[in-house]
């Protein structure tokens, strides 16, 4: 297993947040292996080092993997000033778990939910983005024009998007039902995609990432992915 810093390690098994867990270590008081470190950085193999906090040895965290259908409303981050529902209030663990990247508040749909920092950063680096599909509701009715353009890439503030697919599944003058899916995960970006086009998004839906799709999971609903699926995401990723 690679080496990882000690108070991410601390954080993982349990113990309290990054911040704490480098407090603790600077107070001197975990051991690795029997001895004391009280100096950052210091990394560890959180399978094979003997980590003791104040003469306790913590438990490797074992690693867990949900698909959650959020809801509207609940938050993607794990702290929030304002106290609403985090997406990981809704899933049942004891791990420490967080959600891999985002949807808005407004947004619906699937998230995975791990405590697996190395597959997530795997997962949200622009190198191997999966596949991601959505379902749009807009204002309006969207021409095949502006189909194209979304297919093509759109500029926004970061620069051109990476070619979509895009399906119009339904459309009269007052909305339209569209369906697409990206291999790229900019802060709001169908909604600002869409929006180049003039179509204002009145809900979004995550449908599918990679082979997740929602079949059989209700709206808050949450289900433990599969070793299957794990594996598959896994190779999804790989260098
Ligand atoms: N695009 C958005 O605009 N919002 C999301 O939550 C996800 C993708």
């Amino acid at each position: 297993m690679a080496e990882q810093r000690l108070q991410k390690v601390l954080a993982a098994a349990g113990i309290d947040s990054r911040r704490k867990c480098e407090e603790l270590i600077l107070d001197g008081a975990v051991r690795v292996n029997g001895k004391v470190v009280d100096t950052l950085p210091a990394f560890v193999d959180a399978e094979n080092d003997v980590i003791t906090v104040n003469g306790r040895r913590i438990r490797a965290a074992r690693k867990v993997y949900f698909l959650l259908n959020k809801p509207k409303g609940v938050i993607c981050t794990n702290s929030d000033p304002q106290g609403r529902t985090r997406a990981v209030d809704l899933v049942r663990t004891d791990e420490r778990v967080f959600c891999v990247g985002r949807l808005d508040a407004d947004t619906t749909g699937l998230i995975i939910i791990t405590n697996d920092s190395e597959l997530t950063n795997k997962l949200t680096h622009p190198r191997y983005e999966l596949a991601k599909t959505y379902v749009v509701r807009a204002d309006g009715q969207i021409s095949g024009d502006a189909a194209e353009k979304l297919k093509k890439g759109v500029w926004l503030a970061e620069g051109k998007t990476r070619g979509a697919a895009v399906k119009i599944l339904r459309r009269n003058h007052k909305e339209s039902l569209i369906e697409v899916t990206l291999r790229q995960g900019l802060n709001r970006q169908v909604r600002r995609m869409l929006l180049t086009v003039g179509l204002r998004v009145r809900s979004l839906k995550r449908t599918q990432i990679g082979n997740l799709t929602s079949k059989g999971l209700g709206v808050g609903k949450f289900r433990k992915l599969t070793e299957a699926e794990v594996r598959s995401l896994r190779r999804d990723v790989r260098d």
